[in-house]
């Protein structure tokens, strides 16, 4: 089955500002995903990368960056595709609140151009205190327009989209106003992951779901995220932000959104987000009593010994920022009321894992349950790294001669199941800010509800400076964490 993809081999010609272009994220991922694209002939023929940054570089050294970047991050590059994509790359130097720096921005544009207009995309990719500066600026210089309507002009922000419900509304103003709504593209990469977007063709395009996706047949839904690695050089800005803020409030409430919601009315951007807004607001704030923290303390991880986030870079020595946080979320509807969603997110842990567990409840009056007497209920396992996969944990009889029960896993393995390549999630991302389809987008909305269902509780640990626990690197993260689990009956 193969779905309706839209070409975007158009013949208007594209320009893509990267502010930030020096940075690790432009050079990690949005460079490669641009290659990617372009390889795969979804750029428009003529397309124009311009870099915009303060760091010191020309052109030619800027080309040269990409290029070294592309050679690490791309495998098997062919050397004449690079070539030829970093032969469509330009820069210029300017600092993020200059307007003459803007102006000449502009004027390189204009030339590249030579009479024929582009449609924009302006990608934020410097640190969030900036993206206002950048907006002003964009506008003051006349950069942010729509050119009339003949082309048009997107702009795409990374999260995080504030800290709390007060600043992000702050940033949406400010946002809007220089560009419509409707032009702001705000990334959560997570949701243009393939096992994430899969979450609703499991739900709607398969009918055997639908009966028992609900408060009858489903105990609790678990969601992890874990990640063996620390901070790794960006401590200044995790510091100020936690794993709360960085991972729970975004990505992991995203998939409890897409999990929970209900059917859209059709498969369009704000069909989807409609739904998504409703269930978010369907979700009571978070409670203390509901949430554990804890931070990494020093540790041995695969037989290396490895600092705890105090020590980390740049980290102060009393911080109490969570690198660890489980919460326990209740969407009061009558699909869900009464099901726990459990929610984990940590760094410094044992191992890099995000998966989401639906567990059914137990079979009642079970004719089995004498001979098997601790047997665990269903479980669909949805994977979605280290390696993509569902699962859907099932009892069995174990072949032979005396009554035996086992449980076993009904499993599809992405990689062995779908032998084509797996696109990285900038890619998607990145085509659809060019194809204008914003489902995988953040909405202003979507933000807000999101933001109310942690603000309370955020305020709340920062005023009361609630100490987090403190739990060795390369563990699973603090015993508290399993306590709140089997307060709910469950194990993670
Ligand atoms: N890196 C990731 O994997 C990742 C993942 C998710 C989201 N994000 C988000 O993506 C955005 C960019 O991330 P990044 O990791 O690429 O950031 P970064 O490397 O820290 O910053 C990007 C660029 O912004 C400029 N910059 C940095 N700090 C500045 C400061 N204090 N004042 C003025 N300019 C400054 C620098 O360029 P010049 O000095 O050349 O001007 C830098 O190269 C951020 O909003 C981040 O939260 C990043």
């Amino acid at each position: 089955m193969q779905g309706n993809l839209k070409s975007v081999y158009s013949q208007v010609p594209l320009t893509v500002v990267v502010i930030g272009a020096s940075g690790d994220l432009s050079m990690r991922k949005i460079f490669p995903a641009f290659y990617a694209l372009y390889v795969q002939k979804h750029l428009p023929h003529k397309f124009y990368i311009v870099g915009f940054a303060r760091t010191p570089l020309n052109t030619d050294s800027f080309r040269e960056q990409i290029g070294l970047w592309l050679e690490k991050e791309v495998r098997n590059i062919s050397l004449k595709e690079r070539d030829d994509f970093i032969g469509n790359c330009y820069y210029c130097q300017g600092n993020y609140n200059n307007i003459d720096d803007y102006n000449r921005l502009g004027k390189l544009i204009e030339e590249l151009e030579k009479n024929e207009k582009s449609n924009k995309i302006y990608y934020m990719a410097i640190p969030p205190f900036l993206f206002l500066t950048v907006s002003n600026s964009l506008h003051l210089s006349n950069l942010s327009n729509d050119s009339g309507g003949q082309t048009w002009t997107r702009v795409v922000v990374e999260k995080p989209f504030g800290r709390d419900r007060e600043s992000s509304d702050e940033l949406t103003v400010g946002l809007q106003r220089v560009f419509r709504e409707d032009q702001i593209y705000r990334i959560d990469h997570y949701l243009a992951k393939e096992v994430i977007q899969n979450l609703m063709v499991l739900r709607f395009a398969n009918l055997i779901l639908e009966p028992i996706w609900n408060r009858q047949y489903v105990d609790n839904i678990r969601i992890s995220w874990m990640e063996d690695l620390g901070v790794e050089g960006r401590g200044g800005y995790f510091d100020e932000y936690g794993i709360i803020r960085d991972v729970m409030q975004n990505h992991l409430l995203q998939m409890v959104a897409l999990i929970a919601m209900e059917q859209p009315i059709r498969y369009e951007a704000d069909y989807i987000r409609d739904e998504k807004v409703k269930i978010l607001r369907c979700i009571t704030p978070v409670s203390l009593s509901h949430l554990v923290i804890g931070q990494y303390g020093p540790g041995i991880h695969k037989g290396e010994q490895k600092v705890g986030y105090r020590e980390e870079e740049g980290i102060s020595l009393s911080s109490i920022t969570p690198t660890y946080s489980a919460v326990v979320l209740f969407v009061k509807n009558r699909r869900w009321d009464g099901v726990p969603f459990l929610l984990r997110a940590g760094k410094g842990l044992s191992k890099k894992m995000t998966e989401i567990k639906v567990q059914f409840k137990d079979v009642p009056a079970n004719i089995f349950s004498e001979i098997v007497p601790h047997m665990s209920p269903n479980e669909l396992v949805i994977r979605v790294q280290p390696e993509a996969m569902i699962a859907l944990k099932i009892v069995n009889k174990v072949p032979g001669l005396t009554l035996s029960l086992r449980e076993s896993y009904l499993d599809l393995s992405y990689e062995s199941a779908f032998e084509t390549r797996v696109p990285e999630a900038y890619e998607l991302l990145l085509l659809d800010v060019i194809r204008g389809d914003r489902s995988l987008f953040i909405r202003s909305d979507e933000l807000e509800s999101a933001w109310d269902i942690f603000t309370p509780v955020l305020h709340e640990l920062e005023n009361k400076r609630i100490q987090p626990t403190i739990y060795p690197f390369g563990s699973d993260g603090p015993a508290s964490a399993d306590l709140l689990a089997s307060r709910f009956g469950t194990t993670w």
